[in-house]
């Protein structure tokens, strides 16, 4: 499955001279979002995708148009965007090897911040979750890694659907996966700022989004911004000739 992981760093105080990093990642991350409109990105985009806070981030960022994944899956192109190093150095091609044991003890974004003093903190989809990274990879933080579950996941991957709308009383007592986590980054935002604005110890806090991978599940009033007449097949339904067969994972 393609995978593209759009990364946002973002300085969030800029009067401390050791910044403190929020690491913003999330999955599939398509690129016809408005944004990347423009002679270098021609494209047409169609219907328009409504990312308002997403663009909005994007216009007083530096936006790097022809960024693109070591490789076209989750765990090679996480290992390789975390640790620095392509998938021929990691050793990292499929959603089960773990790089500190089949390529080599690298060291990893947040374990550098962690190693010069910073508070790390790390919750949602960073690394390829499971046995491909050790669980999140303890080493790299300094707090418990958080990753939210619930009544409302749960269903949701019992379901086994490609898409679907999530009933709002499931959503009573806990909201979904990427909600949760953002609440939880928020909180540690919170939590971890005294001690960086004294100097003391800055933080780098990640979040990993699960969406827009799929399943494409969220409530209602997301798929009434996409109605269904205005959704077209592509034009070309067919895939490049001579694409190598690894390529139609
Ligand atoms: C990998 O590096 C970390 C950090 O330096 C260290 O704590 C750990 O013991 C190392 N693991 C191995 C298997 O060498
Ligand atoms: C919400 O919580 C209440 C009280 O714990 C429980 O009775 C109910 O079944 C829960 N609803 C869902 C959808 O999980």
């Amino acid at each position: 499955m393609m995978l593209r992981v759009t990364l946002l760093l973002m300085a969030v105080t800029a009067a401390l001279a050791r910044m403190n990093v929020l690491f913003l990642v999330s999955d599939d991350m398509r690129p016809e979002l408005s944004i990347f409109k423009g002679k270098d990105f021609p494209s047409p985009v169609h219907p328009p995708i409504h990312s308002p806070n997403l663009d909005a981030l994007a216009r007083r960022s530096l936006l790097l148009k022809r960024a693109h994944v070591q490789q076209a899956v989750c765990s090679p192109s996480r290992s390789s965007l975390l640790t620095g190093r392509r998938p021929d150095t990691t050793h990292v091609y499929d959603l089960q090897a773990y790089w500190r044991v089949v390529g080599g003890n690298f060291t990893t974004i947040p374990q550098y911040f962690k190693e010069n003093g910073y508070r790390t903190i790390g919750s949602g989809k960073i690394f390829h979750p499971g046995h491909a990274s050790n669980y999140n990879d303890p080493i790299s933080w300094t707090d418990p890694y958080f990753e939210a579950g619930g009544p409302a996941n749960d269903f949701v991957y019992k379901e086994h659907v490609s898409w679907m709308n999530v009933p709002m009383d499931l959503l009573k007592n806990n909201s979904l996966q990427d909600t949760q986590n953002a609440d939880f980054a928020i909180k540690m935002i919170r939590e971890a700022a005294p001690q960086a604005r004294s100097g003391e110890r800055p933080f780098f806090i990640a979040q990993g989004f699960h969406k827009p991978h799929l399943p494409f599940v969220a409530t209602m009033r997301f798929f009434d911004m996409y109605p269904e007449s205005s959704i077209s097949l592509p034009a070309n339904p067919y895939a490049p000739d001579k694409m190598p067969e690894i390529c139609m994972v």
